[in-house]
């Protein structure tokens, strides 16, 4: 039987397909299938003639080659689990510009000062180009290898090698290609392969490897979704470019938590650890302004204190605009669904902004509280409770759920001088501040509509039925 001579692979999700189509079936992406010619044939059976015994280990055995190599980096260090592991890989995706060079740069620097031998494989910039940046963030003198290169078999050839480099850089698969691979760097097939070739000698020669991999407009690793499989962990530098400070956040890692983040900020001699970022993420006022409330979150071990800012604005449209920055706008539709459902607050046909503060992203439920406080907030024109911080998530009956980690968020909040929380129900124990648990958000409805002024009321759900 004759077979097909060359195959569509979709660039977005890696899914094959015998015919050109404009949309993939798999993913449902347009235009995304790049004609790839088919390699080799399948194993038609295994030949037992060249098969070895497996070696077989037990899980005690070899315990001692999981040693951390700690970067210096502290913030670096954290997302990684505490440190370097010998032999395994990391991707770190981001869009452009973000850091991302820039921050590998100063990690390679700083290992290789520490006596590290470290490879940076440049496949974008030219090699005067990086030696302007590392001027740019006083590197110069450190004692970092570099290479401009993009043949996965020249790569190949240098650290196929005993002795060879412990830390290698290679920045970006994207541009990482193997010659013997028909298509363009950069397409499914060359970054799965190249990626594939590369990790396989970091495990065979010990070495860690960094991979720098481009973010699609989704937000994805452009490229396909294998590529996260294959690699041990999966870092992702974001951040808005109009702020000054960077997320650095471990999505997968096989050698440590996956929830935590470090923060960076972006200054003109490089990135510079943030070690206390609620700071970073609280304004400075003087006095207290209707429409925000700080929300006491955890992200992974560590507490990080936020605001979330509303804005409640009559709506001149037949559809309220709804729009939210740093945090999910199906939740800002289940609050705003619950506060008018179960309290009675009229917010429906208003135009809603809910926005957190410094380009911040808030992804835990724990956030609906302090959400609804500053909605109720910017609705009543009344001022949260000053030095107050507010955590709880709300169901879909209007309660408050207990979160984990309450004793983390109070002590955080005290220590950045926080006096007041409201917090949801809690079992006993001491408070560092003056807590008021709130059972249900009508609660905290009445907290802020008791006035009612600014032309705020609040019609109980009851009373509205019976008209
Ligand atoms: P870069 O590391 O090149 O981003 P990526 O590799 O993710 O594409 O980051 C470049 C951006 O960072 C660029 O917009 C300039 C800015 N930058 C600084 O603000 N200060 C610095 O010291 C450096 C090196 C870059
Ligand atoms: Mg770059």
């Amino acid at each position: 039987m004759a077979r097909a001579q060359s195959r569509f692979v979709c660039q977005q999700c890696g899914a094959v397909h015998p015919k050109w189509a404009g949309r993939c079936e798999a993913c449902g992406g347009w235009n995304s299938l790049v004609e790839e010619a088919v390699q080799s044939s399948a194993p038609k059976g295994l030949a037992a003639g060249k098969a070895k015994k497996l070696e077989l280990a037990g899980l005690g055995d070899g315990g001692e080659k999981l040693v951390r190599r700690t970067t210096g980096v502290g913030e670096f260090d954290r997302v990684c689990g505490g440190g370097l592991v010998p032999g395994s890989a990391l991707l770190i995706g981001g869009d452009p510009g973000i850091g991302k060079s820039t921050v590998l740069l100063q990690i390679v620097a700083g290992l290789a000062t520490s006596g590290l031998d470290c490879l940076y494989v440049s496949g974008e910039e030219s090699l005067d180009q990086v030696r302007l940046r590392a001027a740019r963030l006083g590197v110069t003198g450190a004692p970092v290898q570099l290479a401009a290169a993009t043949s996965v078999r020249d790569m190949a050839a240098s650290l196929d090698q005993a002795g060879g480099p412990k830390i290698v850089v290679i920045d970006s698969i994207q541009t990482a290609y193997i010659d013997n691979i028909d298509v363009a760097p950069g397409t499914v097939s060359q970054v799965r392969a190249s990626a594939q070739e590369l990790i396989r000698l970091a495990k065979a020669r010990g070495f860690t490897l960094f991979l720098v991999g481009h973010v699609t407009k989704e937000g994805m690793i452009a490229g396909p979704r294998v590529l996260e499989h294959m690699v041990d962990t999966v870092l992702y530098f974001e951040g808005d470019r109009g702020h000054q400070f960077r997320i650095l956040r471990a999505v997968k890692n096989r050698y440590g938590p996956t929830d935590e983040i470090g923060v960076f900020e972006m200054t003109d001699r490089g990135l510079a650890e943030v070690t206390n970022p609620s700071a970073l993420f609280l304004a400075q006022r003087q006095s207290p302004v209707s429409g925000t409330a700080v929300f006491a979150g955890m992200e992974g071990t560590r507490p990080v204190l936020v605001e979330i800012e509303a804005l409640v604005a009559p709506s001149p449209l037949g559809t309220p605009r709804r729009a939210v920055v740093g945090w999910d706008g199906n939740r800002l539709a289940m609050l705003l669904a619950v506060l008018e459902a179960r309290c009675g607050v009229q917010i429906g046909a208003r135009d809603v902004y809910l926005n957190v503060a410094g380009g911040f992203r808030i992804s835990e439920p724990a956030a609906d509280l302090a959400a609804a406080a500053a909605l109720l907030s910017a609705l009543s024109h009344e001022p949260v409770a000053d030095k107050t911080v507010i955590f709880g998530e709300i169901g879909l009956s209007g309660e408050v759920r207990p979160v984990g980690q309450t004793e983390a968020r109070l002590r955080e909040a005290a220590k950045l001088g926080f006096l007041n929380a409201y917090t949801p129900p809690r079992n006993g124990g001491d408070a560092i501040l003056r807590v008021a648990e709130i059972r249900h958000v009508r609660q905290l409805v009445e907290r802020f509509m008791e006035r009612g002024d600014g032309g705020a009321t609040v019609t109980p759900v009851r009373q509205r039925q019976a008209r």
